[in-house]
C-alpha cells in the first residue's frame, strides 16, 4: 500500500514539475504602443455625397467603399442593405435611394 502511495506521489510530481517551472518565471505585462491607420479621406464631392459621407465613415473608411469593383445598382443596393441589416448601420430609410444613387455613379462603379 505504502508503496502505491509512494508510486503516485512520484508520478503527480513528475506531472506537476512543468507547471512548478512556469510559476518560477512570473508574467510580466507591459504597456506597448499601436499606430492604427487613420484617414480623413471622404466621397468626393457630387449629388448625394453629404448622406454617403454622413452615414457611411463611422465604421470605416472611404476606401473601404471606393476601392471595391465596379458594381450594378442591385448590388450597391444590397450592398448598403448589408450594412444595415448585418451590421446594424444607423441609415435613415429616405438616405437609402440617395446613397445608392451616388455609389452607382461614381466613375469606377456601373
Ligand atoms: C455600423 C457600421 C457600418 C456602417 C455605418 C457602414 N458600414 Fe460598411 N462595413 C461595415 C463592416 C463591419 C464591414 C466589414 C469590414 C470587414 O470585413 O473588415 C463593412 C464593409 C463594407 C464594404 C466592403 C465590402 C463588404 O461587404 O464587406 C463596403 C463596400 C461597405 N462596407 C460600404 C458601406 C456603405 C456604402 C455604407 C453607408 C451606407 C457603410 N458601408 C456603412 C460596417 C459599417
Amino acid at each position: 500500500m505504502l508503496r502505491t502511495f509512494i508510486a503516485v506521489g512520484v508520478l503527480l510530481g513528475a506531472a506537476l514539475a512543468p507547471f512548478a517551472a512556469c510559476a518560477a518565471a512570473p508574467l510580466e505585462l507591459k504597456s506597448v504602443t499601436v499606430d492604427l491607420p487613420d484617414s480623413d479621406r471622404t466621397f468626393p464631392p457630387g449629388p448625394g455625397s453629404d448622406a454617403v459621407n454622413n452615414n457611411c465613415l463611422a465604421c470605416h473608411s472611404a476606401g473601404m467603399v471606393l476601392n471595391q469593383p465596379a458594381l450594378s445598382k442591385a448590388a450597391w443596393s444590397a450592398e448598403v442593405n448589408k450594412m444595415i441589416t448585418a451590421y446594424k448601420a444607423p441609415v435613415a430609410p429616405e438616405d437609402v435611394g440617395t446613397i445608392v444613387e451616388y455609389l452607382t455613379s461614381l466613375p469606377s462603379a456601373k
